[in-house]
């Protein structure tokens, strides 16, 4: 089996972000939407820089409005991650974007992703889950709405809570509300952090927001007492590196620390982020890794279950996958 055969897991992906630029630009001709200014002349996603980029993501999402267009978006990205050979997929859902915070309508969007969720398994064979992110530029007080609509809906599909966005804007530690309002109603909790931010973003996110799992964390290779905290404290990195590279946060693969930091005894995982926007695939990270760093079979079959065993779902779900990751 080549490594681009293996079965995948993957703990970090924006389902907007996920969308295939086809889709979008199909959504925006049926509204009626001119957004010919954020794709280019190939067709895909334009942007200058991280910022950007968010910009042309939330200009991305202004044309899913109803629960039928993300139950379609849900399709158009599960048929994408099945075909790299991931089994098992968590994605990141705002109810920012997903009826504007409203407890009732977010009801009504989470129950249309899931049935083309439940399709997309008894098509595919691809598990689904949810957690529910805030969007750190929209403050702390839209975080506490999003943290409530993520407390009413927690239970065997929405399984974690977590917060994306410009790391640069805010504290952490204003979202500390957010986060104790998730963990209480039983939620897992994940951060972005050490992507744009340094290492003392991560320790923040650790400190401040009490997370199990770092979104990115690249970034806290620039200081070994951290890592060795993460290692110490086990704590699960969602490594994206192909969007850290396509964003300019490393100049090249070569140059991404996601080889040293599993060599100093990091858990890492491996994740695509906003596939099409840095035009890659769970099969692209893969290959390109083996290609930089030499890594084999084995080393993905330990980060396959690396990942499994960081996964937010329940036992009984694990256990079925497990026997996935198993030759056959
Ligand atoms: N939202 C979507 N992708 C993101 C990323 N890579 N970092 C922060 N927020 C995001
Ligand atoms: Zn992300």
């Amino acid at each position: 089996m080549t490594v681009s055969q293996m079965p995948k897991v993957e703990l970090h992906l924006h389902h907007e972000g996920a969308a295939p630029p086809g889709f979008i630009r199909g959504l925006a001709a049926e509204k009626k939407v001119d957004l010919s200014g954020i794709f280019d002349e190939s067709g895909g996603y334009k942007y200058k820089d991280f910022w950007d980029f968010l910009k042309v993501y939330e200009a991305a999402t202004s044309v899913l409005h109803t629960p039928e267009d993300f139950a379609r978006l849900t399709t158009a990205v599960l048929e994408e991650s099945a075909a790299s050979g991931v089994i098992y997929s968590e994605t990141f859902l705002s109810p920012d974007f997903c009826g504007n915070r409203d407890v009732g309508a977010w009801r009504e969007y989470l129950a249309a992703i899931r049935e083309a969720a439940d399709a997309a398994e008894a098509e595919h064979g691809i598990v689904l889950r949810g957690i529910v992110t805030c969007i750190r530029h929209f403050g702390p007080d839209k975080a506490r709405e999003t943290a409530k609509c993520a407390a009413e809906t927690v239970g065997d599909w929405i399984v974690g809570f977590g917060i994306a966005g410009d790391e640069k804007a805010g504290k952490l530690k204003d979202f500390e509300w957010s986060f104790d309002c998730a963990r209480e109603a039983g939620l897992r909790l994940t951060a972005h952090a050490g992507e744009w931010g340094g290492p003392e973003s991560v320790r923040d996110a650790l400190d401040d927001l009490r997370v199990e799992r770092i979104g990115h964390g690249a970034r806290a290779i620039e200081d070994l007492t951290l890592v060795d905290r993460l290692v110490k404290d086990g704590i699960v990195l969602e490594v994206c590196p192909g969007s850290n590279v396509v964003l300019g946060v490393y100049p090249d693969w070569h140059s991404h620390p996601i080889h040293r930091l599993r060599e100093r005894g990091v858990k890492v995982t491996v994740s695509t982020d906003d596939p099409p926007f840095f035009h890659t695939t769970m099969v692209n990270e893969y290959n390109r890794l083996a290609d930089a760093f030499e890594w084999d079979e084995g080393v993905f079959d330990e980060i396959a279950r690396t990942s499994l065993e960081a996964a937010f779902c329940d036992a009984q779900t694990k256990a079925k996958l497990l026997k996935r990751l198993e030759p056959s």
